[in-house]
């Protein structure tokens, strides 16, 4: 009787119990939670407010758990990892590389680490390199050693591969794009073949990982993977045998459509779930799901936020609403006044030209875009100017704010991810011109969400 009555009490407290563990569980994951912040070295020398300095950017890293420098990049003929910059003698003659991982002294807890490719490295038209590189275990030992050799000599804790790997076609490529795509013609050779080797550099790439981790393996460096935008994971990750040499894994799940892949027909750049059944796959939720379906442990995932918006010119076909997708849309709209990059805006070159004081009274080009935002928290914010009875003016830009990088930030915990990977720091508005003064304010929402 005595014994029954305490099995009883046992039993009523067992809910108490698992709510305990599970309560205790949560709390470890969101102890853990990494935000990976993406730093590009060549943001250093651009002109104007969007040169980014050291002193910019040490007030973002006590929220940032790892810095990554980029980029790096391939040497073809010697096969070895090399800076980009050289030329501008950024990274080892200014000691940039020095002047990050030094960053560590004052962040005793910071890991920075320096990435290779990120689609910065293109000096080689068609990035061929990357897998001519893969071909041969011979070509493979001049990347490893130097790559090893930079990490140690400047103070690195690991490499990131944001390998460039050809990229997935667009659904629709239409005439006069323009040279951008005819550099990429060999890699889509036939209509739908991404890559006729693809089976191949999936096996070398999985190689080139475990070799580089026995490499860095008594020094304790840690690798990590960059799947680059609009790479196909199923072609050239084979994720159960690379995942136990990884230390993490970002996924770039961003720029599904851009204006210079889509030039026609603008639509949300980076939305958490499918859009249509036309793009299943372009979506956050679509890749982490590949990733988690192949056994990665979903603490190894990072989910990759971008700090700026994708711009469109809108004509006057493409109608009065500017609800997605718009089509008739003529190609890159017009580069920002700071980053003076066609098709792209920083945060703050977007909070410009959303509605406010300065621009309320102003017409033409220079008048407020219209904003909308996402209530279902699925897809993203945009905003738009139609076209004028010139046919002028119009224009479509969908980007990221500090609500929405939180809501991804939101998916990520309640997905119990590893963290989020913020590309790139240089974008966010790191002086604070456009929220109050706060500095970093995409990177501070997510931190908050975390
Ligand atoms: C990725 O590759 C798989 C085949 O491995 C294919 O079924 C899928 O459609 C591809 N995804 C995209 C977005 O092209």
């Amino acid at each position: 009787m005595r014994a029954q009555q305490q099995n009883m009490k046992l039993l009523a407290l067992l809910p108490v119990l698992l709510a305990i563990l599970t309560f205790g569980q949560s709390n470890a994951a969101a102890g853990s939670s990494h935000l990976l912040c993406y730093y590009d070295g060549a943001s250093f020398i651009r002109e104007g407010l969007s040169k980014l300095t050291l002193n910019d950017l040490e007030p973002a890293m006590q929220f940032c758990t790892h810095l990554i420098y980029g980029y790096a990049g391939i040497n073809p003929s010697s096969n070895k990892l090399v800076s980009t910059n050289e030329k501008l003698d950024l990274d080892l003659g200014s000691s940039l590389y020095r002047s990050v991982t030094g960053l560590k002294k004052k962040y005793p807890a910071l890991k920075v680490l320096l990435s290779v490719g990120g689609d910065k490295d293109v000096a080689d038209e068609e990035s061929s390199k990357y897998l001519t590189l893969l071909e041969s275990s011979n070509a493979r030992i001049p990347f490893i050693n130097s790559a090893h050799s930079l990490v140690k000599t400047y103070g690195f804790d690991g490499l990131d591969l944001a390998w460039q790997f050809p990229k997935n076609k667009p659904k629709k490529v239409h005439s006069g794009i323009g040279t951008f795509w005819k550099g990429f013609k060999k890699i889509f050779s036939g209509d739908h073949v991404v890559d006729e080797k693809a089976e191949e550099h999936k096996e070398e790439f999985t190689a080139l990982v475990r070799e580089l981790k026995n490499a860095f393996r008594p020094d304790g460096y840690l690798l990590g993977l960059s799947v680059l935008p609009n790479v196909n994971s199923s072609l050239f990750y084979d994720v159960p045998a690379l995942i136990n040499n990884l230390d993490y894994i970002n996924l770039h799940a961003y720029d599904f459509q851009t204006p210079v892949r889509n030039p026609e027909v603008a639509d949300f750049p980076a939305p958490i779930y499918e859009l249509n059944e036309r793009n299943p796959e372009h979506n956050i939720n679509f890749q982490v799901q590949y990733w988690l379906n192949n056994h990665a442990p979903a603490s190894k995932i990072n989910v990759g936020i971008p700090t700026y918006g994708r711009v469109w010119k809108l004509t006057k076909d493409s109608g009065l609403t500017g609800l997605p997708p718009v089509s008739d849309a003529d190609n890159v709209g017009p580069a920002g006044v700071q980053t003076q990059t066609p098709g792209f805006y920083s945060w703050p070159e977007v909070c410009a030209k959303l509605p406010n004081q300065a621009n309320q009274h102003l017409k033409g080009a220079d008048g407020p875009l219209r904003k909308v935002g996402d209530p279902t928290k699925r897809f993203g914010s945009y905003a738009y100017r139609s076209a004028d009875d010139k046919d002028e003016n119009g224009l479509w830009v969908g980007y990221e704010d500090p609500d929405t990088a939180a809501i991804k930030a939101a998916y990520v915990k309640s997905k119990g991810l590893g963290g989020v990977a913020l590309v790139d720091l240089s974008f966010d508005d790191f002086r604070g011109g456009c929220t109050g003064n706060e500095k970093y304010p995409i990177l501070r929402a997510i931190k908050y969400k975390l």
